[in-house]
């Protein structure tokens, strides 16, 4: 088959897809298929169409890729892609609009308020700051509604640390969200399509363990080396399962296609989980999550890129 790996492109996260998109590139040749490198640009469109590929393998990170706008494009060209279409591109790249979902579902997730910055100008948000901070409790957690790999995330200690707070996620993304602070362990469950596309599979509970306990600087801990990843994570047999199941639900829920990575928090006091997030496009390289999680599930890197570009020409395009 004729691969397009589409990596790189502009957002924050571009860094990470080079990485991904070196590791997939590597995989499809060792696969034996022919492959087209796409650094994401202006010219997306028009080197895809050169290129004329298969199917078009989207390694990108963050704003872009993530968010659905480049699923939209390669169904309008008719280019069949992996991975999810732009509706649950869009629901997992919104936490807000995740958040209201799962919500809605009866699906835990933390205790939340959302702003824009519209709110805060033209209808005077700030005055409820108080009741906000009063619900959630202290330290309480700021976050842009968009981004990931915890750009732009911040622990407010105090009713003093929440305006600066909120400025630093309003330099992310115009909308935000204040949520209650879990305290606990960081998990994260990779879901899978079958083979067949039939149904998905939860693979194995990661736990990302910080060395340090720098619990405030999120974007350290996030760099290489800063964080360990344990997989299978240490947890009892039926938390395990509580957590697989959670995230099988959200990812039906959200309406993702092929592969997806919920990340969960486990409320060290009450035992609860609770879902954060769920990344549409999680990362690919070495030291990320998925294959960490496929290999402890017994199936390689390759197999799993294998799997992944299996699943992507059955859908149908542009939905
Ligand atoms: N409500 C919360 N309580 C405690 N820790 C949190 C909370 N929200 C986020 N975090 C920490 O920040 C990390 C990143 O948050 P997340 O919502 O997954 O955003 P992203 O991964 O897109 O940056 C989490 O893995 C967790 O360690
Ligand atoms: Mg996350």
């Amino acid at each position: 088959m004729k691969v397009a790996i589409l990596k790189g492109g502009r957002s924050l996260e571009r860094q990470v897809s080079l990485r991904s998109g070196a590791q997939i590139e590597d995989a499809l040749q060792r696969l034996g298929h022919e492959t087209v490198v796409i650094d994401v640009s202006p010219e997306l469109v028009k080197q895809v169409r050169e290129a004329k590929p298969d199917v078009a393998f989207i390694a990108l990170h963050g704003r872009d890729g993530e968010d659905g706008a480049v699923q939209e494009l390669l169904g309008a060209i008719g280019v069949p892609y992996t991975g999810s279409g732009p509706s649950a591109c869009i629901r997992c790249a919104d936490k807000v609009l995740a958040k209201h979902l799962m919500r809605d579902a009866g699906v835990p997730t933390p205790e939340f308020h959302s702003f824009n910055e519209t709110a805060f100008r033209e209808l005077g948000a700030a005055a409820a700051l108080k009741d906000i901070e009063h619900s959630l409790g202290f330290p309480l957690v700021v976050k842009p509604a968009g981004q990931g790999s915890a750009l732009g995330i911040k622990f407010a200690r105090s009713s003093e640390d929440v305006p600066g707070a909120l400025l630093a996620a309003f330099s992310y993304d115009r909308k935000v969200l204040l949520e209650r602070y879990v305290k606990g362990r960081d998990l994260a469950v990779s879901v899978l399509d079958s083979l067949d596309g039939s149904e998905a599979v939860a693979l194995p509970v990661v736990e990302a363990v910080p060395h340090d306990e720098d619990f405030y600087d999120f974007e350290a801990r996030y760099q290489i080396g800063r964080t360990a990843f344990v997989c299978p994570a240490e947890l009892p047999q039926e938390l395990a399962a509580q957590a697989q199941g959670l995230a099988l639900q959200v990812y039906k829920l959200l309406g993702c296609r092929g592969f997806a990575r919920v990340d969960l928090m486990l409320d060290q006091d009450s035992g609860e989980l609770w879902v954060l997030e769920t990344n549409a496009i999680p990362g690919f390289t070495e030291t990320s999550l998925l294959p960490q999680a496929a290999d402890a599930a017994g199936i390689g890197f390759d197999e799993l890129v294998s799997r992944i570009l299996l699943s992507a020409p059955m859908r149908s395009g542009g939905t």
